[in-house]
């Protein structure tokens, strides 16, 4: 018996050597790496994992352990001789270093990060039905010897979600924290409220979601005074909020929650229209676009609403930074007019003269900031700190605010060279609600401009940026509002592959990136989001020789796009 048993083992090894290894298509790429001759057959593989793990970075390793015994429909047993998950308290707490050669695969890092990172290299390097749920026994389940050390560029690597202009459940969220945790992103930036929808739950403010969360229809395209008729909405119970922060806290993924002000609350003026300028009558919108109504900056009660919310969004989600919107809360730019409320209600007005606010095109501004300061005095004192889009920089900001440049670069590299902290996220390249093939017609209907795939990976934070302020720059995020999108499978059209060369940028180092690398790794991340079952744009363009990567010939397009009845 103990002979056959060496035989079989000895033949096991000698496939195993024939077997060729999947080629190196980690996206992100990881930052050092040397491949060398040979390959360690995993299938069955021992696993060790130092005790001195956390929970978190066990669990990580299981699910690694899991995956690949699902795909290889074979049990790994413990020991030594395989996968060693070991703690090096020497390493940054996103870092990882692996080796693979004939005595295994030795894989460390300090903290849940770095193994999480780890695992998702070692699952690229295998092939990609390591990400199915199927069995796939027949695939050269080999790993290539190689020396790994691999750490981000940014520290804020981020995704934004918008349920409120379309509600997207927990699972889906979840699913969307699966596809960000394959490319090594850290934060997912939730959109909570808007002029649309309401959707985080306060039970000190019921109506917020009673009313709130509901709009009585939608409209058609962009014909704004058109509506579907349909009551539309949703929102998450605070056990569904914390889940969602658990199953992301697991993936090293923290959720930054926004809670949008003093702008895009129209959701909120419909249920407690006293927060509003004129008193109202509010509704949901059942239109895009930009409210001119708005939380009143003169009303007492404006603030203790915002301090009760913030402090129940604060006790659900623990992220150091939150969200406090600021974008867009005026029509046009700040010129007085009579149709921003502001500029005629006589509690704003009050507000402005004791705060001795001089008239002009600035006032609206001063005004913002000083809604914006005292909500970061709320948060700063439950210890947080806050993100604004980049109108928050207009007037006088507040020390300790970060800044999220949306229009353009230009708010990014202000804030900076001020000394403020920022995150790019620029429209120019970085809203992935704009088209990416070059023939709209063949897509579905989105709310325009274009940002194709080639375009976000040319993408470079540090441009027009001193040296000296580039510290500044905590990272890059993309941004994926859902005016136009109401299904599960066009919101993953839109996100990839853009996301992969986001992640790129996120990741790699300066230097690092190569279009041509990254354009020859993407069929393999095509096979990962095949098997995982999620859905991608084809409609993207090789950054070298466009015909490397397939795109859906015109007739089977337009087909595809009948067949799916893309109806907002
Ligand atoms: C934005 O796109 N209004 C931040
Ligand atoms: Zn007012």
């Amino acid at each position: 018996m103990k002979k056959f048993l060496c035989i079989v083992a000895a033949a096991a090894a000698l496939c195993a050597c024939k077997a060729k290894p999947q080629a190196f298509s980690v996206i992100p790429m990881p930052n050092e790496v040397s491949l060398q001759e040979g390959v360690f057959p995993v299938k069955g593989a021992e696993v060790s994992v130092d005790l001195s793990l956390d929970s978190l970075s066990r669990l990580a390793v299981g699910r690694f352990v899991q995956a690949l015994e699902t795909a290889t429909g074979v049990k790994t047993r413990s020991g030594e001789g395989g996968f060693r998950f070991l703690l090096n308290p020497n390493l940054l707490e996103e870092q990882y270093a692996i080796q693979i050669g004939k005595d295994g695969v030795l894989v460390e890092a300090s903290a849940l990060n770095g193994f999480v990172y780890a695992c998702e290299t070692l699952k690229q390097m295998l092939p990609a039905a390591v990400y199915g749920k199927v069995k796939a026994p027949r695939e050269a389940w080999v790993l290539p010897y190689a020396s790994i050390v691999d750490q981000p560029r940014f520290g804020y690597r981020g995704m934004h979600m918008d349920p409120s202009r379309h509600f997207w459940t927990i699972d889906q969220t979840k699913r969307y924290l699966d596809i960000m945790t394959v490319y090594k992103l850290n934060r997912l930036h939730w959109h909570l409220t808007d002029d649309q929808g309401w959707r985080f739950p306060s039970a000190k403010y019921p109506l917020l979601t009673e009313v709130g969360a509901w709009r009585d229809g939608t409209c058609i395209r962009k014909d704004w005074d058109s509506s579907d008729g349909i009551r539309y909405g949703g929102f998450y119970t605070a056990d569904e909020l914390r889940e969602v922060v658990a199953y992301a806290a697991e993936r090293g993924i923290t959720v930054v929650p926004e809670i949008d002000i003093p702008g895009h609350m129209l959701a909120a003026l419909a249920a407690y229209p006293e927060l509003g300028c004129t008193g109202g009558p509010y509704k949901v919108w059942q239109r895009w676009g930009v409210s001119k109504d708005i939380l009143c900056a003169g009303n007492e009660k404006v603030f203790t609403f915002l301090d009760d919310i913030l402090g129940e969004l604060t006790d659900i989600f623990p992220s150091e930074y939150i969200h406090v919107g600021g974008d867009e809360c005026f029509t046009g730019d700040a010129e007085p007019k009579r149709s921003d409320p502001w500029d005629v209600c006589p509690k704003c007005a009050a507000r402005m003269r004791s705060l001795g606010i001089p008239r002009g095109p600035k006032a609206k501004h001063y005004l913002q900031n000083y809604v914006t300061a005292r909500v970061q005095q709320m948060l700063e004192a439950r210890g947080r700190k806050i993100i604004g889009w980049d109108e928050i920089l207009q007037g006088k900001l507040s020390p300790g605010a970060t800044v999220m440049s949306w229009r353009g670069v230009a708010g990014g590299i202000e804030a900076a060279e001020k000394g403020f902290d920022a995150i790019m996220t620029p429209n120019s390249h970085m809203y992935f609600d704009y088209y990416q093939g070059d023939e709209r017609d063949k897509e579905p209907f989105g709310i325009g401009g274009r940002v194709p795939l080639e375009k976000v990976y040319s993408y470079e934070p540090f441009d027009g940026i001193t040296p000296d302020a580039q510290e500044h720059i905590l990272g890059v995020q993309a941004n994926l509002w859902t005016e136009y999108i109401a299904t599960q499978e066009h919101l993953e059209y839109m996100l990839l592959p853009r996301l992969c060369a986001l992640s790129e940028v996120q990741w790699c180092d300066a230097g690092r990136k190569d279009p041509a690398r990254f354009d020859a790794s993407l069929d393999h991340s095509f096979a990962i989001l095949d098997a995982m079952g999620v859905n991608y744009s084809l409609d993207c363009r090789g950054l070298v020789g466009l015909d490397r990567i397939p795109a859906r010939d015109s007739a089977e397009m337009a087909a595809y796009m009948e067949s799916k009845e893309w109806s907002w």
